[in-house]
């Protein structure tokens, strides 16, 4: 751990307030009851459709409500392949939050009624992050207000889902892009108006709002070789030690995996990091997976080729510390994806990102997955 980073995330003083606060804190965890909690909430027995292919770590999805009605081949595939089915974006704060009065909980309800009543398992994303915000909340300015408020929409958000979503994304993306010493966490609305003590506050009115629910800090970037990437790591393993200091339960990292495909995973340092969260009482789980192939010469074959690596290597990494909570990837099929939104191939071919191709045939990678997952290491 370097102790560039160590020092200068979440300053003592307001870690302790947070865990002290009047609006917090019901009942501070000691580090014992932090670690007999992690045990009692241990994933439940999964279930699984006769016939499925029974795997020892849950493989996920994440839906979007937009493609249910018009193409019937996509829930499908989610049925078929998954154990875990979130909603993509319905559970982000302008989604639930489009005014400051109403919760709207009609797409996510229907995301997760899906996942359930078809005996899946599902998981929320996101309460605090620096996007997906609506102007209301962001028209105020006020550290006191804007703790309330994010308060008690963790509160209402885990009332309503308590016992239906087995763990949620706290926070989400809150390390500096490029992290310096002084600048280690994201500049947003949530850090400008609340300092860094927003990070103990969502812990804290989270667990308080779902004990059952494991408790995730979500974040990108964290797998490849670099100093940046070093950098981010060091700030994902010192918030975690900072929380627990404070007494304050958080239960995982989630590494997204939004897989550069010409990038190298650095799967020591992986392997370094799921030990060091382990010796913590911490899991990791992936919650995002994809790969952005806009740097690969070729087509399809060359794309898979490079995808097959990049998540191969995740895994050996991932692994190496004991199995994840579950392997999530952010969409299903290559027919509907953020990634050529954003990233698109410089030639302009149809980008690869999914398990599933645009015909929803199964690549390699997936079949990778598939194997791992059901031996479990
Ligand atoms: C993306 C969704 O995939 C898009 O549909 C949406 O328009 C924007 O958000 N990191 C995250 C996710 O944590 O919430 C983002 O999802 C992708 C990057």
């Amino acid at each position: 751990m370097s102790d560039r980073c160590e020092n200068a995330l979440l300053p003592e003083h307001l870690v302790q307030d947070a865990a002290a606060g009047r609006s917090l804190s019901r009942s501070r965890l000691t580090r014992r009851s932090f670690l007999a909690a992690a045990a009692a909430s241990a994933l439940p027995a999964m279930s699984r459709p006769a016939g499925a292919k029974a795997r020892r770590v849950p493989f996920g999805g994440a839906i979007q409500i937009e493609y249910l009605d018009s193409d019937p081949a996509y829930s499908r595939a989610f049925l078929q392949h998954c154990d875990i089915i979130l909603p993509m974006n319905e559970l982000k704060f302008s989604s639930l939050r489009p005014t400051r009065e109403d919760f709207n909980f009609a797409p996510a309800d229907r995301l997760v009624d899906l996942a359930l009543s078809n005996g899946k398992r599902s998981r929320g994303h996101t309460h605090v992050w620096w996007n997906a915000l609506p102007d209301w909340l962001q028209s105020i300015g006020s550290a006191m207000e804007a703790e309330r408020e994010l308060v008690r929409h963790i509160e209402t958000v885990m009332d309503r889902y308590r016992g239906r979503l087995e763990s949620w994304d706290v926070v989400n993306e809150v390390i500096a892009h490029v992290p310096t010493r002084d600048e280690p966490l994201r500049d947003t609305y949530w850090l400008r108006t609340m300092g860094a003590r927003h990070i103990p506050v969502a812990f804290e009115a989270a667990q308080r709002a779902d004990p059952s629910a494991r408790l995730i800090l979500n974040d990108y970037d964290l797998e490849f070789s670099g100093d940046r990437y070093d950098a981010r790591r060091a700030i994902a393993l010192s918030l975690v030690r900072q929380l627990q200091d404070a007494g304050i339960r958080i239960d995982g990292v989630g590494i997204q995996a939004h897989l550069y495909a010409d990038l190298k995973i650095d799967v020591e340092a992986v392997a370094r990091f799921g030990a060091d969260l382990k010796a913590l009482g911490l899991s990791l789980i992936v919650t995002e997976l994809d790969v952005i192939d806009w740097n690969i010469r070729g087509g399809p074959e060359e794309q898979d080729a490079a995808a097959l690596v990049v998540v191969g290597d995740l895994l050996d990494g991932i692994f190496a510390a004991g199995p994840p909570d579950a392997v999530i990837a952010w969409g299903i099929t290559d027919r509907y994806s953020w990634i050529p939104d954003v990233m698109p191939r410089r030639d302009g071919t149809p980008s690869r990102p999914l398990p599933l191709d645009a015909d929803y045939r199964p690549k390699p990678w997936f079949d990778l997955i598939e194997a791992r997952l059901s031996q479990g290491v």
